[in-house]
């Protein structure tokens, strides 16, 4: 179990990584943020133009709007970014388990996602552990199965929001061979922080 310094605290019960980082690092508040906030700054994050831009936007608008169990609230105000542990997006353990409930990281299971990626070039010359695609999807199938009993019907929707998501914006390479650094997923847990390339495509956050 490893808690890294990050930059700025960010509450145990915000259990999204990306969430967290964004959080950790400035770029939106820990508390209430408006939707639209979430949905530009997420949008940025992901690097999409034209209609992809678009879509990012409204599905992460939409998803966030859902997260506290009250979208009429959250509509108007924002969502709860320090109250989405036990909402209705989390999936109490049946997912990848990288953070237990108190948000401490448990090093072990990023070593068992690691199981289920292959070395692959880096475009830099090297050779580094990733999960494509497909991988994702096995892990996540393990996930589930992992979870037993405690696994509800919908939770394979919520989880393509999540990996996948993660495999879009923060995968490297192109098509089937496109995949997400282990290494990476690594530091985006233990020190909220993200690679370079995304950290550009965002606007820098206030001074505190
Ligand atoms: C594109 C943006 C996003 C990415 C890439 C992302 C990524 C992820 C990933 C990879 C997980 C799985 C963690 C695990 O299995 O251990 C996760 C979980 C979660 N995310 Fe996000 N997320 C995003 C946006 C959001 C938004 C907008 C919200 C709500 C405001 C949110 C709320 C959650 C919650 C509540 C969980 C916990 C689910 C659980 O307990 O299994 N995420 N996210």
């Amino acid at each position: 179990m490893t808690d890294a310094a990050p930059a700025a605290a960010v509450s145990p019960n915000n259990p999204c990584p990306f969430l967290r980082a964004l959080v950790a690092n400035g770029y939106v508040g820990g508390h209430v943020v408006p939707l639209s906030k979430i949905a530009e700054t997420i949008t940025l994050a992901s690097g999409e133009t034209g209609a992809g831009k678009i879509k990012v936007w409204m599905e992460t608008f939409g998803v966030a709007q859902m997260a506290n169990g009250n979208p009429l609230k959250s509509f108007i105000f924002g969502a709860v970014l320090d109250e989405l542990r036990n909402g209705p997006l989390d999936k109490h353990g049946a997912g990848s388990r990288i953070l237990d409930v108190e948000a401490h990281v448990h090093e072990d299971e990023i070593v068992r996602l690691g199981t289920f990626g292959k070395n692959r070039p880096d475009g830099a010359g090297g050779m580094e552990l990733g999960l494509n695609a497909k991988e994702i999807e096995t892990y996540m199938a393990a996930n589930l199965e992992r979870a037993g009993d405690a696994a509800r019907f919908y939770y394979p929707i919520l989880m393509k929001g999540e990996w996948p998501v993660l495999l879009r914006i923060m995968g490297k390479g192109d098509g089937d061979e496109r995949y997400l650094s282990v290494a990476e997923v690594k530091t985006l847990f233990v020190e909220r922080r993200f690679p370079a390339r995304i950290v550009a495509r965002l606007p820098s956050p206030p001074a505190s």
